[in-house]
């Protein structure tokens, strides 16, 4: 392996032999129970640390102290205090980035390469949402009462937010809904994936040093089907922001039902990355494989139904499929390292599944198609990248979420087939067009069911722009004035003035 980080023996020192805690008002507390749970590197299998394992009473002691928080200091902070923290935060991450990047790729695998790329974007969303938190303002509106009324529409915070995340950008992810939380001005009980807690419990170390009131953001490493079923079920959680898979959005949107929780839920896709003949094929086909492997796939809004023009299709599969030949696929915290490994065994388990079942039912895998074992690869989660050719709109391969480095291309004729091809899954999140001709993106831009349509890019993301889904990738919003308007109400003043 070529020099790693310097961040990365301290930081494994730091976790060696250690049982990390719960963070409940100000406390670092363990379970009520007692019981921890091992997080382990997925590129070594080697273990790195133990996590105490929140169920309900720590989610009710969690929730406890947020009501309490946002029931009194919390209220009395002000738009440009809370504007401070957030500003504060942002220097903090800026100044331990290497190290919260260390501990993305220890915990769930990541590339340092890909992580450590994204610095600027990473800081400037906590500073976008510190913005956000001097900018929320309701209306004044005029109206036809009898007698003389003043009518307006006030702007408050939801209350108590449960968020529920996925380990596949655990920085990023957590990031972002401590911000939106804390710009809208509610409090938190934050319970991380299972697979990746490390990373939330830093932050959350930072958060304290930043100045956050106690109760603002508490933290409940534990299992979705008790610490997180509890979170979603809460009475007294007055909105759940979750991200992660459609099956367990249908989950969480049900235990809403109990006390009508507002919901935000951001849930997979399998989305289409249309290739035209007239594209730039020295970006599309780099954008086109990147779009998947990335993160090894792990990523919501990856472009895994590759549709591709038929004058082109073997040339642009066979580029694809060498580029994914060509990854070099490690250890994260090789700086070299393009892939990394899966997150655990179970999704080891679920993606070699479905390298089985497209060649089945039939499909050609061009490049990859199976584990890698050889030598320091048969420690870890390894997959090749994958290109499935010969893939048909039916497979399985082609209508279900993989969550792994997996491309189907499929080819295609004409647009308006292929825009219906395009539309037909269950799940509308990311989406590609590649093209030369812009007034023809554009059109089809507009066709596509999906929340994000990329045009000649992938994976781009900006804090002020929306995202979020379409059919069962979800609803609700993130980024953007949109994301803070998910974590407000709206109340109606009507004051008789005469
Ligand atoms: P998951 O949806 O089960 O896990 C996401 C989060 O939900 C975790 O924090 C988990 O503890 C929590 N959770 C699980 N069951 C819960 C419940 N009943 N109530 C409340 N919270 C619960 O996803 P998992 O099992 O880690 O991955 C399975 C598949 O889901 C992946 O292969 C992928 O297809 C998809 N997925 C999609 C993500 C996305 O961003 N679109 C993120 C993670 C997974
Ligand atoms: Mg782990």
């Amino acid at each position: 392996m070529t020099t790693m980080n310097p961040a990365v023996e301290k930081v494994l020192n730091n976790l060696e032999g250690k049982t990390m805690k719960l963070l409940i008002g100000s406390k670092w507390v363990e379970a009520q129970s007692g019981r921890s749970f091992e997080t382990r590197n997925p590129a070594t299998g080697e273990l790195l640390c133990r996590v105490a394992e929140g169920d309900a009473a720590d989610v009710d002691a969690a929730v406890a102290a947020a009501r309490q928080t946002f029931e009194g200091p919390w209220r009395n902070f002000k738009p440009n205090q809370r504007q401070n923290l957030l500003l504060k935060l942002a220097d903090l991450v800026e100044a331990n980035y290497d190290e919260l990047c260390v501990l993305d790729t220890l915990d769930m695998g990541v590339p340092m390469r890909r992580t450590l790329g994204n610095r600027h974007r990473v800081v400037s969303t906590i500073r976008y949402y510190a913005s956000q938190a001097m900018s929320i303002h309701g209306e004044t509106i005029e109206n036809s009462l009898d007698g003389e009324f003043f009518t307006c529409a006030l702007k408050e915070p939801v209350g108590v937010v449960g968020a529920i995340i996925p380990w596949n950008s655990p920085l990023y992810q957590t990031l972002k809904k401590i911000a939106v939380c804390v710009a809208a001005g509610c409090t938190m009980v934050l319970k991380p994936a299972e697979e990746a807690p490390l990373t939330p419990l830093r932050l959350a170390e930072l958060c304290l040093e930043a100045g956050f009131p106690p109760g603002v953001l508490n933290v409940v490493p534990g299992f979705g089907s008790t610490a997180g079923a509890r979170l979603a079920a809460h009475p007294d959680v007055d909105k759940v922001a979750f991200t992660g898979s459609h099956f367990t959005g249908q989950k969480i949107i049900q235990a809403s039902a109990g006390n009508v929780k507002r919901l935000s839920v951001e849930l997979g896709g399998k989305s289409p990355n249309i290739i035209f003949a007239d594209a730039d094929l020295e970006k599309a086909v780099p954008g086109a494989a990147m779009a998947v492997f990335n993160n090894a796939g792990q990523i919501c809004c990856a472009g895994t139904r590759m549709y591709v023009e038929r004058s082109i299709y073997d040339e642009f599969v066979a580029r694809v499929a060498e580029f994914g030949k060509r990854m070099r696929v490690g250890n994260g915290l090789d700086p070299e390292t393009e892939m990394g490994p899966l997150v655990s065994a179970n999704q080891l388990e679920r993606v070699t599944g479905y390298l089985k079942r497209g060649q089945e039912e039939g499909a050609t895998a061009a490049s990859g198609g199976s584990r890698l074992t050889d030598g320091e690869y048969a420690k870890g989660f390894f997959v090749a990248p994958t290109v499935f050719t010969n893939v048909t709109d039916n497979m399985t391969i082609a209508r279900e979420e993989i969550f792994g480095p997996v491309i189907s291309a499929i080819v295609f004729d004409e647009i308006d087939d292929v825009v219906k091809r395009a539309n037909d899954t269950i799940f509308g999140l990311g989406s590609g067009i590649w093209t030369t001709d812009v007034s023809k993106a554009h059109k089809i831009a507009r066709r596509i069911r999906a929340g994000t349509v990329w045009v000649n890019a992938y994976n781009v993301l900006d804090p002020a722009v929306p995202f979020g889904g379409y059919k069962m990738s979800g609803y609700g919003r993130e980024g953007g004035i949109h994301h803070v308007d998910e974590f407000l109400q709206t109340k109606a003043l009507i004051l008789n003035t005469d």
